[in-house]
Parts: C-alpha cells; structure tokens; sequence
C-alpha cells in the first residue's frame, strides 16, 4: 500500500484505526508476522501509528539518491 488517509471530517472517529488492524489481522492470517512502515516523524500520522503499537526501529533511517539523469527529487 502506498498511502492510505481519512477524510478530514470523519477523522477522530476510530475509522483509521479500526482499518489498519483489520489489514493487520488479514496479513496474520497469512502467516506474516510483522508489518513494516515508512513514514516521518514529522507527521501527524507519526502519533496514530505509535498509538497503534507501532514502534521505530532502532537508529535505521530510509535513505535514497537520485541517480544521475534519471530522478527530480526523493519519492
Ligand atoms: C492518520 C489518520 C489515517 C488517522 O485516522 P483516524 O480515523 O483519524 O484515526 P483514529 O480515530 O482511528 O485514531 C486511532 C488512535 O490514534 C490517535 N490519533 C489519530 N490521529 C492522531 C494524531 N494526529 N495525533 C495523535 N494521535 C492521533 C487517536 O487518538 C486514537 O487513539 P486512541 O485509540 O487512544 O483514542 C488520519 O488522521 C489521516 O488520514 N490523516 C491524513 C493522511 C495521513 O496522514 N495518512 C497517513 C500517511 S502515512
């Protein structure tokens, strides 16, 4: 999955969260045993994803380079 969101006037209403426990029951019933995210510390999702139990892994950071000729900025 690439992003997911809530519309603005039904956040706050467990929508979001009753969603990414529901993919994660799903995933578990296919034997996966964890789930990986990317996203900031600079977001507001940051605090909802810690709320659901999610927890940043040690000092990793995602790095990316553009290469020569082919990329603008980071994805
Ligand atoms: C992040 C987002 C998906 C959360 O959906 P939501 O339906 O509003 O979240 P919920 O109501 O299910 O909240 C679940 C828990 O997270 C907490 N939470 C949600 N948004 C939060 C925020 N901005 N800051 C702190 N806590 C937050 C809630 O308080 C709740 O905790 P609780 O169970 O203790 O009450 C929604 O705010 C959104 O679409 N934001 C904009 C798009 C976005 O950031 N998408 C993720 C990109 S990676």
């Amino acid at each position: 999955m690439e992003e997911f969101g809530v519309s603005p006037r039904l956040q706050g209403r467990g929508i979001g969260g009753a969603f990414l426990r529901a993919i994660e029951r799903r995933v578990a019933t296919q034997g996966l045993t964890h789930l990986i995210l990317l996203t900031s510390r600079e977001v507001p999702a940051f605090r909802f994803y810690q709320r659901l139990g999610y927890e940043p892994i040690g000092h990793t950071v995602c790095l990316v380079k553009a290469l020569e000729g082919q990329g603008r900025t980071a994805p």
